[in-house]
């Protein structure tokens, strides 16, 4: 029996930031070949910050509340303090998850940092 936390269950719920931003500044996306669930984050980038943040998941509960989670802590921050959220600080943010479902959590800051990536390389060209 797998336990979660409110704050999981929550964002799984209720979660924040879900869509899809046509004309984003950056876009990034990460498949877990393991399981085979998906996420795009999509972002929408100005001073340096993030303004707007949106995701689509296709995958587990708790890749969902990761999703949620991730997207809320994101917004308003600069690109760098972006690149610095790690899948841990996402996890603890959650209340924790359980260790069955830490590998959720990689998916969501990877795609996320994705996105950041994608924008830092539309921003250079
Ligand atoms: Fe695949 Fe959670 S089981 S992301």
């Amino acid at each position: 029996m797998v336990f979660y936390s409110e704050k999981v269950m929550d964002h799984f719920a209720n979660p924040r930031n879900v869509g899809e931003i046509k004309d984003a500044d950056g876009v990034g996306e990460i498949g877990n070949p393991v399981c085979g669930d998906m996420m795009i984050f999509y972002i929408k980038v100005k001073d340096n910050k993030v303004k707007d943040i949106k995701f689509k998941t296709f995958g587990c509960g708790a890749a969902i509340a990761v999703s949620s989670m991730i997207s809320e802590m994101a917004l308003g921050k600069t690109v760098d303090e972006v690149l610095k959220i790690t899948n841990d600080d996402v996890a603890k943010a959650l209340g924790g998850l359980p260790p069955n479902k830490l590998h959720c959590s990689n998916l969501g800051a990877d795609a996320l940092h994705k996105a950041v990536q994608d924008y830092k390389k539309i921003k250079i060209f």
